[in-house]
């Protein structure tokens, strides 16, 4: 696997778990191939399953508002998820789903090489920060295996819950604080036109 083009489309045409039988669409990760950040999620929803991409229900459109907070938007950055394939009625991915498709992840973020992946919920913290709750590790960037990873909520469990959409809304408004670290210990890293971010947006959602 040579591109994330190239991983797409294996992963359009993969039946590598049984998840394949019940798609309409298989849902690669999508983003700018020189993001500094790449977000990690869970699995594709209904909407997602529908349309061939990650978070365009409404919990993507609460990540579309945090990046917009934040000045960014989806060309900047790569989303990904732990499985690509809808899991039946939303239900948890299997250790075995998440399994069968760890080798497009592991390639993804070779290839992407991000200066910062942010994990939305706990799936994806545990591929980095396995057992850990995510109460616990939301917020603190960490390093695991050379890589910078910070832990945040997954936005569809902040959709609804007050406290917990001012925590993700919170642990948001770091990143661009936390991509500057990563630029200050690395001086000699470009910085792109793109990844100068504008002043920041209102929320308009709350
Ligand atoms: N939730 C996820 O974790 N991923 C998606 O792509 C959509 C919703």
């Amino acid at each position: 696997m040579n591109s994330l083009e190239e991983i797409a489309q294996l992963v359009y045409r993969c039946t590598n778990c049984d998840l394949h039988l019940g798609r309409t669409n298989a849902v690669p990760g999508e983003g700018s191939p020189n993001a500094k950040v790449m977000f990690i999620g869970e699995g594709p929803g209904v909407q997602e399953d529908r349309q061939g991409r990650p978070f365009v229900g409404p919990a993507g459109q609460f990540l579309d508002e945090l990046l917009a907070s934040i000045g960014m938007n989806r060309g900047q950055v790569y989303i990904a998820n732990m499985v690509n394939c809808r899991p039946p009625q939303n239900r948890d991915p299997l250790p075995a789903e998440i399994g069968a498709c760890g080798a497009y992840l592991d390639r993804q973020i070779e290839l992407l090489d991000p200066s910062l992946i942010v994990t939305l919920g706990r799936f994806s913290l545990g591929r980095f920060f396995p057992g850990e709750s995510i109460s616990r590790a939301r917020g603190r960037v960490r390093e695991k295996d050379g890589r910078r990873i910070y832990p945040i909520m997954h936005p569809a469990a902040a959709l609804y819950r007050r406290e917990m959409r001012d925590s993700i809304m919170e642990d948001f408004r770091r990143i661009p604080e936390i991509l500057a670290q990563g630029r200050q210990q690395n001086p000699e890293a470009e910085i792109s036109q793109e990844e100068q971010t504008p002043p920041p947006e209102q929320l308009s959602l709350f």
